[in-house]
């Protein structure tokens, strides 16, 4: 009985080490929060009871301050800048800068879990713009974001609305794409590029990529249009011979 029992023993021992160690890892964890340049962010926090002191720090410095029955005491640069709820804990921060990203964390006897925050600031995408260059038998295109914008460019994804066959890799840069030139010359294609918090769309026209031989495709057209028009001519003309009948 007792040899049955020890195993038993010994798993219940392992499990309670093991919650024991997540729950450290889970308190150790940091959380990455986007927010965007000159908008606000809150910081959502939980508490196991009600608050009666908070401090929030960024890195080691204070934020602001709270206990209870007085103000919260908000300290710079952040003055008119914070708001902090004192019965949920959040705190609001408004009109971020780039000094802003750090890292961020409650301090409360009413805090179990204080999860860091770990703040990144991004600035709004701009427009990419889209660039062709002919090979030989295709058209390898560019999704370019211009060279100012330097704000977590590591973050920014691309997408084709371009699947294949019409559209294959050249290379293993996702801002590029190759496209079969004879086949799809009359399309357009698109490029998305987005972070956490934007997302930009540009196209361009294939034919525009081809400087010179596409009077095929302008020829398409400008004959388009024109055709239209000697229709509707005719169709009138003949209307009215009709009704002079
Ligand atoms: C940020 O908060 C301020 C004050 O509440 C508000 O006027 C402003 O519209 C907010 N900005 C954004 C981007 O939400
Ligand atoms: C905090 O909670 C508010 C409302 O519940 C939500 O809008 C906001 O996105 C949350 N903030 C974060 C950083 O998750
Ligand atoms: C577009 O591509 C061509 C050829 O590769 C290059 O010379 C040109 O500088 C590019 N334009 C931009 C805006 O990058
Ligand atoms: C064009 O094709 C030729 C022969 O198939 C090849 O040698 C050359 O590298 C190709 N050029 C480009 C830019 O793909
Ligand atoms: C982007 O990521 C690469 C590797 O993932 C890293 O070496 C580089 O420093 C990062 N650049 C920025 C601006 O964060
Ligand atoms: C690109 O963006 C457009 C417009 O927002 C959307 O309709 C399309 O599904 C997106 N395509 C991809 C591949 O994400
Ligand atoms: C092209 O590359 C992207 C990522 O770089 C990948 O998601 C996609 O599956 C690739 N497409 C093809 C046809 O290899």
């Amino acid at each position: 009985m007792a040899a049955g029992r020890a195993p038993g023993w010994a798993v219940g021992f392992l499990s309670a080490g093991f919650l024991l160690l997540r729950f450290d890892f889970i308190s150790c964890e940091s959380q990455r929060i986007f927010g965007a340049m000159n908008g606000n962010i809150t910081f959502n926090t939980t508490s196991f009871m009600p608050f009666k002191e908070i401090l929030w720090k960024k890195g080691k410095d204070k934020i602001i301050e709270w206990e209870e029955n007085s103000e919260a005491k908000p300290f710079p640069p952040f003055i008119g800048r914070v708001h902090l709820d004192s019965t949920s804990g959040h705190l609001t921060i408004f009109n971020l800068k780039p000094q802003d990203e750090d890292e961020y964390e409650i301090e409360s006897p009413s805090v179990q879990d204080n999860t860091k925050f770990v703040l990144n600031v991004i600035e709004p995408l701009p427009s990419p713009t889209l660039n062709c260059t002919e090979t030989n038998e295709s058209i390898r295109v560019q999704c370019i974001i211009p060279g100012f914008y330097r704000s977590h460019v590591n973050l920014t994804e691309y997408s084709w609305d371009c699947s294949p066959p019409q559209c294959i890799n050249c290379s293993s840069d996702p801002s590029e794409v190759c496209v079969n030139k004879e086949e799809y010359l009359s399309e357009k294609i698109q490029c998305n590029i987005s972070n956490p918090l934007f997302k930009r769309t540009a196209s361009i026209a294939l034919a525009t990529c081809v400087p010179g031989d596409n009077s095929r495709y302008r020829y398409g057209l400008v004959a388009i249009p024109i055709t239209i028009i000697i229709l509707v001519f005719l169709f009138i003309i003949g209307r009215q011979k009709y009704i002079k009948k």
